[in-house]
């Protein structure tokens, strides 16, 4: 709901508000942004900024205003020349040279829709009653004919508020944007801890948390891309906020490219939190009558501690962000080659590889690299969108006609930005490709990017990419393997090439609106080197992204849990890949892996063609469970019991109605004497009856061979012994699973070995069924 009274503005939701207003010199003042409360009304009056006299060198904003200073006011944006010397929101630079300038308030009006952008990917319309954008129009004070909207737009379902900025040219000369940020909040205080997801390659989403007291903290990436460096979720909480208590702000940004977010600590402790375009390499020369608009920031606050806040994430990419048939849809578990062949394959491997997979119960057969050109490496052919026949003699056509066959669906690999030198399309059209004219270009897995600003470029990749497609092409994994170096637009006028890094991008969305709309039937999944594209931007045309390269299990329950607190775990490939793991080597049980990947949209990436007939068993078996699984699971609520705290993490989901649940743990390290294990559920309903039961599944106990007379009777020449895990099963109400606890059956402790013992080890997980009963 919004609300407007005498120039004060709330916008409420389910559980929050947020309110400004327009201070008397015109500026847009922060009141709160927080627990949803009711103004009254003296309450805007209450929450202003008093003004009496100005600390010694703070800067009066006019000398009509002797009291009023820039850099004390909360403000819903900031810029450069006026008194503010913290982080601005907005700067430009004007033909005179100057880069001082100064927004007004202008008007204000509810729009009955939130405006959909055509350039950039944004959140679709909450559809509340009564409007639910509001559109704030500023003016710049000194003659320089600029305009710039800030909306905002109220998701109350979800507890989110939706920012964005636009800014117009209404002059005569062009001005060069520097910087326009998407989302601004000015906290009083600045006893916060800034939550960041930073990482490599194979090492995605390692959380870190630092104090903001007396510092600029930025979480920020230059690749060219949102990147693994830094994802662009951050949090920042008070010091005392857990899982279930306290108070936490989340930000994310609809957008793939350089971003920065930043917590900086100013004037009088106060805090400025803001988000948006990277402004380092970035301009835009915006001529008269030409207008440009920054993604949209998502900002979401909860009092009741970090799991609140990422289920109202989970709950508005789901419902705003996901869109197409796949949205909602569970998805078909996929094998996909490349860890099973990489680049070593002919058509016979593959047909074998699917068949098996489909016996096991695969539902999707995904071709990745090494299909087309002449690629047997990443040296070549990049760009070259047609077949290999050497490998594959019936074509991509005939490969997917063979796997539709054998009841299974066919997706195919794609890296569309990238070119080889060694490629037909790069001899044919060498200026296509980013880089400075005269000067060597640094390549990266062995390519360049070619220009997406150029839109001939783009027609191309749209027609190669359709040809593909229409080969009986059910799933796409569309990847990107390189940042952007040699940024400079062979397309672009040199004052424009501040542009590249952003207009890349747009050239990007823009074919991916025209291919997901000429394909509106296939699923696509975004790839970039593993995680290095997981973010919202992606997510509004393509439903999953692949969360690493990494497929150990271990690496793996890190790497998701981390991803959790801004994004459902079913937007996340998961996959079960062979032991030992090929990123770390580690050997994990291979009911590990699959109960690690299950939370997330389960994969296989192994050559399934050289397991164990009890291994192939074990998948059918997994598969099985799965399939009943993903009905519910896409739209649950996550909760997170523990996050790795000493190398135990308990997940659970909970359907919206209650009636189904999951939990999974996974111990990393046996540690002898652990307290007694507890299970203790969380989002049941207390007065409902459910029945709980592990999941049935085989362990291997090789290394207590000999030790116990009931193992001795197998085979000694295998090289493991099976023995079915313990089992828990329990009818009980909500309350007790919820409050109580289940005492699980007692660990391994070197001397028993039997049903009634956890044999938990290293590596080790749990999963755990609930079903309603009764109410
Ligand atoms: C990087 C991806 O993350 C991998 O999964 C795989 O598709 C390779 N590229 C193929 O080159």
């Amino acid at each position: 709901m919004i609300t407007h009274h005498n120039h004060v503005f709330c916008l409420s939701t389910a559980c929050t508000s947020y309110v400004f207003r327009v201070e008397e010199a015109g500026h847009l003042e922060h009141l709160h942004y927080g627990k949803r409360l009711c103004l009254g009304t003296d309450g805007a009056s209450a929450m202003t900024q008093r003004h009496s006299s100005l600390p010694s060198a703070t800067i009066a904003y006019s000398p009509g205003t002797p009291n009023l200073s820039m850099e004390l006011l909360r403000g819903e944006i900031s810029t450069l020349g006026k008194g503010d010397f913290g982080d601005p929101f907005i700067d430009l630079e004007f033909s005179d040279g100057s880069r001082t300038c100064d927004f007004l308030f202008d008007s204000w009006e509810i729009l009955n829709e939130k405006p959909m952008n055509k350039e950039l990917p944004c959140a679709l319309s909450p559809g509340q009653a009564r409007g639910n954008t509001l559109r704030i129009r500023m003016k710049e004070a000194n003659g320089r004919k600029l305009v710039l909207y800030l909306y905002y737009t109220v998701y109350e379902d979800c507890d989110v508020i939706l920012r964005s900025t636009r800014l117009e040219n209404h002059g005569t000369e062009p001005v060069i944007v520097r910087r326009l940020l998407s989302s601004q909040i000015d906290f009083d205080d600045s006893d916060y801890i800034f939550t960041n997801f930073h990482g490599s390659w194979t090492s995605e989403m390692h959380k870190s948390m630092t104090p903001c007291t007396g510092k600029t903290l930025v979480s920020e990436t230059r690749l060219g891309f949102s990147s693994n460096r830094s994802n662009p979720f951050v949090m920042l909480s008070r010091p005392c906020c857990t899982e279930t208590s306290g108070e936490v702000y989340g930000s994310n940004l609809i957008y793939s490219g350089n971003h920065r977010e930043c917590a900086q600590s100013g004037e009088l402790s106060r805090l400025r939190f803001s988000t948006g375009i990277q402004p380092e390499g970035f301009s835009w020369l915006l001529k008269p009558k030409d207008r440009f608009t920054a993604p949209e920031a998502v900002l979401s606050f909860s009092s009741e501690g970090f799991g609140r806040l990422s289920r109202n994430y989970h709950d508005f990419i789901r419902n705003y962000i996901l869109r197409g048939i796949w949205a909602h849809r569970p998805r078909p578990v996929l094998i996909n080659s490349w860890e099973a062949a990489y680049f070593d394959f002919d058509e016979e491997k593959l047909l074998h590889l699917a068949g098996a997979a489909h016996d096991a119960g695969i539902e999707l057969f995904v071709l990745d690299d090494g299909w087309f050109g002449k690629r047997k490496n990443t040296k070549t052919s990049m760009g070259d969108w047609v077949c290999n026949y050497e490998k594959l003699p019936h074509g991509i056509e005939g490969l997917s006609a063979r796997i539709h066959n054998m009841g299974m669906q066919f997706g195919i690999w794609v890296e569309p930005e990238a070119v080889s030198v060694d490629s037909d399309l790069f001899r044919a059209h060498p200026d296509w490709s980013l880089a400075v004219p005269g000067q060597p270009n640094s390549e990266g897995r062995n390519t360049r990017l070619l220009d997406f600003c150029n839109p001939e470029v783009i027609d191309y990749l749209y027609h190669a990419l359709c040809r593909v497609f229409s080969c009986g092409v059910d799933y796409v994994k569309w990847d990107m393997n390189r940042g952007i170096s040699d940024c400079y637009s062979p397309f672009l006028p040199k004052e424009q090439q501040g542009e590249t890094g952003h207009r890349f991008l747009l050239g990007l969305y823009s074919l991916l609106k025209r291919l997901t709309d000429r394909f509106p039937d296939i699923l696509f999944e975004s790839c970039a080197s593993g995680g290095n594209r997981a973010d919202l931007g992606m997510l509004c045309y393509m439903p999953q992204f692949w969360a690493s390269d990494n497929s150990d299990a271990l690496c793996r329950q890190q790497i998701q849990t981390n991803y959790s607190y801004g994004y459902p775990l079913s937007v996340l490939g998961c996959h079960v890949s062979s032991i030992p793991n090929h990123q770390t080597l580690r050997e994990t049980p291979i009911a590990t892996r699959y109960e690690v990947a299950a939370f997330g949209i389960l994969g296989y990436e192994l050559d399934i063609c050289r397991l164990r007939a009890d291994e192939l068993e074990d998948i059918q078996e997994q598969i099985r469970h799965y399939k009943k699984l993903r009905n519910w699971i896409m739209d649950a609520d996550l909760y997170r019991i523990q996050t790795g705290e000493n190398g135990h993490y308990c997940l659970m989901e909970v359907s919206k109605d209650q009636l189904t649940g999951a939990v999974m743990t996974l111990q990393e390290l046996l540690q002898p004497g652990s307290p007694i294990r507890i299970l203790k559920t969380r989002g049941l309903k207390d007065n409902a009856l459910y029945h709980l039961v592990s999941r049935p599944a085989m362990m291997n106990v090789k290394p207590m061979k000999g030790r116990f007379a009931s193992l001795s009777s197998d085979d000694p020449a295998a090289g493991f012994v099976r023995m079915p895990r313990e089992t828990e099963d329990y009818t009980l109400y909500g309350d007790l699973l919820n409050h109580g606890g289940i005492r699980l059956k007692s660990d391994f402790n070197g001397h028993n070995l039997d049903e009634d013992t956890r044999y938990y080890i290293d590596y080790s997980t749990r999963f755990y069924d609930i079903e309603l009963v009764k109410e």
